[in-house]
């Protein structure tokens, strides 16, 4: 009975060690992808209180950055297909990824299997948007998007 007990309260100290970071910065987030072309979120959203949001993408996958290269962009909805379209083109030296941009609000470099890259941005004139994140590797938006919110 005490082990249980003992046990039940290890576990809560561990929920909340798990949770105090979370809300310590709740302006950075972390986001996977794979080597099925996947990431592992849908949704991704921060509150309107966050200035800048930082976020990661952690490669979990083996295969290199030539045949399963991610990255992580975002655009307004209505935006993001033309980008990665004009992406293609751009080829992988541009992490394909159109030159100067406009309609792209930020984005992180492309990494392979093992790899990570974070990018940093504001949000100003963010907030209500319709986003949505992306990777642009040729034919991966079609799997690999999401929608983005602030606030
Ligand atoms: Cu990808």
């Amino acid at each position: 009975m005490k082990k249980a007990i003992t046990l039940l309260f290890l576990s809560i100290f561990t929920a909340l060690g798990m949770a105090a970071p979370a809300l310590a910065d709740e302006c950075a987030l972390v986001i996977e992808g794979n080597d099925a072309m996947q990431y592992n979120l849908k949704e991704m959203s921060v509150p309107a209180t966050c200035k800048e949001v930082t976020v990661t993408l952690n490669h979990t996958g083996k295969m290199p950055v030539t045949a399963m290269g991610h990255n992580w962009v975002l655009a307004n909805t209505a935006d993001y297909q033309a980008i990665a379209t004009a992406g293609m083109s751009a080829g992988v030296d541009h992490d394909y990824l159109p030159k100067d941009d406009a309609r792209i609000l930020a984005h992180t470099k492309l990494v392979g299997g093992g790899e990570s890259t974070s990018v940093t941005f504001k949000t100003d004139g963010l907030a209500g948007k319709d986003l949505t994140f992306f990777c642009s590797f040729p034919g991966h938006f079609a799997m690999m998007k999401g929608s983005f919110k602030v606030g």
